[in-house]
């Protein structure tokens, strides 16, 4: 069989017969700067490790390490009915849970498309439009109302501190999010007041973050899940951590915890490597962060993630027409337009099956930038949506493979979820390469001891199981990390 490598070389050559050498000599020197070999993912993943200890010790590092409060193990025997939000970046998911225990769940769910300017809008514009859509959901559903409040999940995908699960002081906005008098703050309160203006009958129970819930439910239905990962808009991982070799919890919870007992982390690693020691960035990766509303933060997740793939191919472009080495002469006015590539942009480059015209790269050129190009832009153009994809898939694994080697997981089920995962192309192939290259398996792709598998649905199950556990926590009488 020939191995993803062997095929890969042959794609390129295929790709790249007839270019000309000015094109062709431009694209080495991308390919330079964009191939991430065996060796620096090694050495990326070794730096990793080191990373994700300084974020659980007292002191703390770059990698927020956050103790998300889900303090067992799902049995997969939770049952009940929760409400679950999940506020994405284009979408606002609300979704009804029925966990039937068995490791099985139902659910109903609508999702309400978010205006367009949230990214940017005022605080009370958010919490509004979550408690608008609340209303008008839970009125479909419980149209003769509700005996008691509806317990709920709200996942909410940026880096929260949370000193207690029903608690979300948010660090910083993600993702291109920037919206005023939320930072600094805890987002429950804010969803809860809005809720309560409008008479919703609901009670935030737990505030997850999306990978914790995709850990949590990955775990309800497959105990083998040890990972709950996401790559899509963002990128980050969620682990349970053993409660005594988290030390910044000494002194403050830890008596309350046992300390051979679990911890769920959100490990918000987003921000792996904002010292800039490790990670090869280019000159485009700097640009992506100097032109962001949050510079030198989230420098791993600006490398990999969906939100900044589309850019980086539009920054290499643009520089690339700069130079004069293609485009020429055409009015290239929208490329200049930050973020006009969102990354079902490179994705269907990758996808044209036309290898020898790439003639959906053409259409999609005219459509978006109004460009006209020829082949030999094209196949520079697919040859770059290629790089691009590779390091990111590449890149995205040294987290896995981290916490991997942190835990001693010598076979794991990495449970993944989000846009990239889904739906970019070659990104799961590369993934799996990129993790054989970490760990140097000599077996065939199917044997790989840590596989990363598709998640259970976790912002609509997760959220509610996590709600279920700490509401079981709660009528135990164990009140730690439960606000009253
Ligand atoms: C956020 C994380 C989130 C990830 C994936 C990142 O930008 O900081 O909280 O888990 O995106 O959605």
């Amino acid at each position: 069989m020939v191995s993803l490598v062997e095929q890969a070389a042959i794609n390129r050559t295929n790709l790249l017969k007839g270019v000309s050498p000015e094109i062709l000599s431009e694209i080495e020197k991308i390919e330079e700067i964009l191939t991430v070999s065996p060796e620096t993912l090694k050495k990326i993943t070794a730096h990793f490790i080191t990373e994700l200890e300084k974020g659980l010790s007292k002191e703390g590092g770059n990698i927020p390490m956050i103790p998300g409060w889900v303090l067992e193990y799902p049995t997969g025997e939770e049952t009940g009915d929760y409400l679950a939000i999940d506020l994405g970046g284009t979408n606002l998911r609300v979704v009804l849970v029925k966990l039937l225990g068995g490791s099985k769940f139902e659910t109903e769910q609508h999702k309400y498309s978010l205006p367009d300017n949230i990214r940017t809008a005022k605080a009370e514009e958010l919490w509004s439009f979550i408690a608008d859509s609340l209303k008008v959901f839970v009125d479909q559903h419980f149209p003769s109302g509700t005996s008691k409040k509806l317990p709920l999940g709200f996942t909410f995908s940026y880096p929260a501190s949370q000193n207690a699960i029903n608690e979300g002081i948010l660090q910083r906005w993600t993702k291109g999010y920037d919206i005023d008098g939320v930072e600094g703050k805890d987002v429950v309160p804010m969803l809860q007041d809005a809720l309560a203006s409008r008479n919703v009958p609901i009670e935030v129970v737990a505030l997850i973050n999306d990978t914790t819930g995709t850990l949590v439910a990955s775990a309800y239905t497959d105990p083998e899940a040890k990972m709950g990962l996401i790559f899509g808009t963002g990128c980050n991982g969620a682990y349970y951590e053993v409660a005594k070799n988290i030390p910044k919890l000494e002194g403050k919870y830890a008596e309350d915890i046992d300390p051979n007992g679990l911890m769920a982390i959100n490990c918000e690693y987003g921000a792996f490597d904002n010292e800039h020691k490790v990670l090869p960035r280019t000159k485009y990766d700097l640009q992506v962060d100097e032109e962001s509303p949050r510079p030198g933060q989230q420098s791993f997740e600006k490398m990999i993630s969906g939100y900044y793939l589309g850019e980086l191919l539009r920054l290499i472009l643009l520089d690339l027409y700069h130079d004069q080495h293609i485009f020429k002469g055409a009015d290239v006015s929208l490329l200049s337009k930050p973020f006009i590539f969102d990354t079902s942009v490179p994705a269907k480059i990758e996808e044209d099956a036309s290898y020898e015209e790439l003639k959906d790269t053409e259409a999609l050129f005219k459509e978006i930038l109004g460009v006209e190009t020829n082949l030999n832009e094209r196949k520079l153009i697919r040859r770059l949506a290629e790089l691009i994809g590779n390091r990111a898939s590449r890149l995205s694994v040294c987290g896995i493979a981290a916490i991997c080697k942190k835990r001693g997981y010598e076979t794991a089920h990495c449970a993944a979820d989000g846009s990239v995962y889904n739906r970019y192309p070659g990104f799961k192939e590369r993934a799996a390469q990129g993790l054989r290259d970490i760990f140097d398996w000599d077996l065939e792709p199917k044997d790989y001891p840590i596989i990363i598998v598709p998640a259970q649905d976790g912002s609509g199950a997760g959220a509610a199981i996590i709600a279920a556990l700490t509401e079981k926590r709660l009528a135990a009488g164990k009140s730690v990390g439960i606000k009253q």
